[in-house]
């Protein structure tokens, strides 16, 4: 099924929506330095890529992987994120329906958030964010954090420790399991690697 099948309230078919949606994201999250929209990039190319694979409503999941972190440095931000992206939808009347499916998923995204995704779109979103902070990119990631925040390499070590190797067994799509178990593999090995030389 071509993602953009099906048109919303406006007569705008899906490509035409998401293209409004990139455009408010880019708008808002230039104020984030920290949390930059190379992620927000992988994370939706992650989503296609298991949508291309299992089921899930584009509709829902791919404007919630555009606006999943747009409330980034807010406390709270998962929570903060669904309540703006559910304003800056009916702004530009998103299909009523997809909405509240979108907040839930964005509010459920978040690994240090008490709330787990419990739908399958939701799901998606979850597993696509998770994968960006895993592997090679998940290393790239957790040391520029470390470093903006004045931590050594000991200290990250131990933010692999506490998160990112719980990530693998944290999966939920199929697709989302596969590439978090290379992912996994890679970051031991890395580890492994430091330790030895460290
Ligand atoms: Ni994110």
């Amino acid at each position: 099924m071509p993602i953009s099948s099906g048109v919303g309230g406006e007569g705008m078919n899906l490509e035409e929506y998401l293209e409004e949606i990139w455009r408010l994201c880019y708008k808002f999250m230039e104020q984030f330095p920290g949390h930059d929209m190379d992620h927000v990039r992988r994370v939706y190319e992650n989503c296609l890529l298991i949508l291309e694979r299992e089921t899930g409503d584009p509709w829902v999941v791919l404007p919630a992987a555009i606006l999943h972190d747009i409330a980034r440095g807010k406390e709270n931000h998962a929570i903060e994120s669904g309540k703006m992206a559910e304003k800056l939808l009916k702004e530009i009347k998103y299909p009523e329906d997809k909405i509240p499916r979108i907040v839930r998923a964005i509010e459920s995204h978040s690994f240090s958030g008490n709330r787990r995704p419990l739908d399958r779109e939701s799901k998606i979103l979850w597993d696509a964010d998770n994968l960006d902070a895993i592997g090679a990119v998940g290393i790239a990631r957790a040391f520029l954090y470390s470093g903006a925040n004045g931590r050594g390499i000991r200290e990250t070590i131990e933010h692999f420790k506490e998160k990112l190797l719980r990530l693998k067994d944290m999966m939920y799509t199929e697709t989302g399991k596969e590439i978090a178990k290379r992912r996994h593999e890679f970051m031991l090995n890395f580890l492994r690697e430091l330790e030895s030389e460290l």
